[in-house]
């Protein structure tokens, strides 16, 4: 039997997974990533329920229900889609935890190696916590973990113009826009354009968690 880590993760087959990130310290706690548990359930759908509005205008267009989607029976299908995921190697799927409770989810998805080792990376972080860095130091950590142990070399961030606080997100972690998608993805209910941003390993000599805590954005504990 392959050797598990204490998530029921095969332990080896795909560089840089199963991990645990940071923490790095915020303005509003310890932000750090692992991946996502079943018992994140209930924290995942209160919150996700809670934020229906906040999130639903930048999440894709998905079919069934908000609340159906979102309830906590939705959840085990959801944490076994990205687990499948997570062991095929084709994404890294983390919960963003503050001060050890559940917050917002990161994924980095779409991986792919060969000769363009690339990856796209999203995220979300509750209403109640929103403007204190804790997506910017989550961003931080998932990009030194996949341009260290994942051994990626370009990651890439599509965001709709409007989500000003997402955009600030990726250009205070040194994401660079690189163009417009037009009519890119279905989102809300309509085709939306989306700017990409993209970041290579070349552009972060020192890391992302240096950068923000050079910055003062986060600290270390
Ligand atoms: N206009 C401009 N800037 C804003 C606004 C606004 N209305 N609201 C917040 N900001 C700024 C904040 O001041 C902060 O910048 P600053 O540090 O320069 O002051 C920045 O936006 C937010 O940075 P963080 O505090 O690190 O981010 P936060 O933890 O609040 O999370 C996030 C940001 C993830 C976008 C959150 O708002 C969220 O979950 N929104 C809903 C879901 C979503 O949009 N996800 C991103 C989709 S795009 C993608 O995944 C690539």
């Amino acid at each position: 039997m392959q050797p598990a880590d204490a998530d029921g993760f095969p332990i080896g087959r795909h560089p840089g997974w199963p991990a645990r990130l940071g923490p790095l310290i915020t303005a509003r706690g310890a932000v750090a990533l692992r991946p996502p548990r079943l018992r994140d359930g209930a924290a995942w759908s209160r919150i996700r329920l809670q934020d229906r509005a906040y999130l639903q205008e930048w999440e894709p267009t998905v079919v069934g229900g908000w609340q159906e989607r979102n309830a906590r029976m939705a959840w085990p299908a959801q944490w076994s889609a990205l687990r499948g995921m997570a062991r095929r190697g084709q994404a890294l799927p983390f919960s963003i935890t503050v001060d050890g409770d559940f917050a917002g989810q990161l994924t980095v998805g779409n991986i792919v190696r060969g000769a363009l080792r690339s990856g796209w990376i999203g995220y979300w972080v509750a209403s109640r916590l929103a403007g204190g860095g804790i997506a910017t130091a989550a961003v931080a950590l998932a990009v030194d973990h996949c341009f260290g142990a994942v051994g990626l070399h370009r990651l890439e961030a599509t965001v709709r113009p409007e989500n000003q606080p997402s955009v600030r997100v990726l250009e205070k972690s040194g994401f660079r826009r690189e163009g417009l998608f037009h009519r890119y993805l279905d989102v809300a209910g309509a085709w939306r354009d989306h700017y990409v941003y993209a970041l290579t390993i070349e552009e972060i000599p020192g890391g992302a968690v240096h950068r923000l805590i050079e910055s003062g954005g986060a600290s270390r504990p």
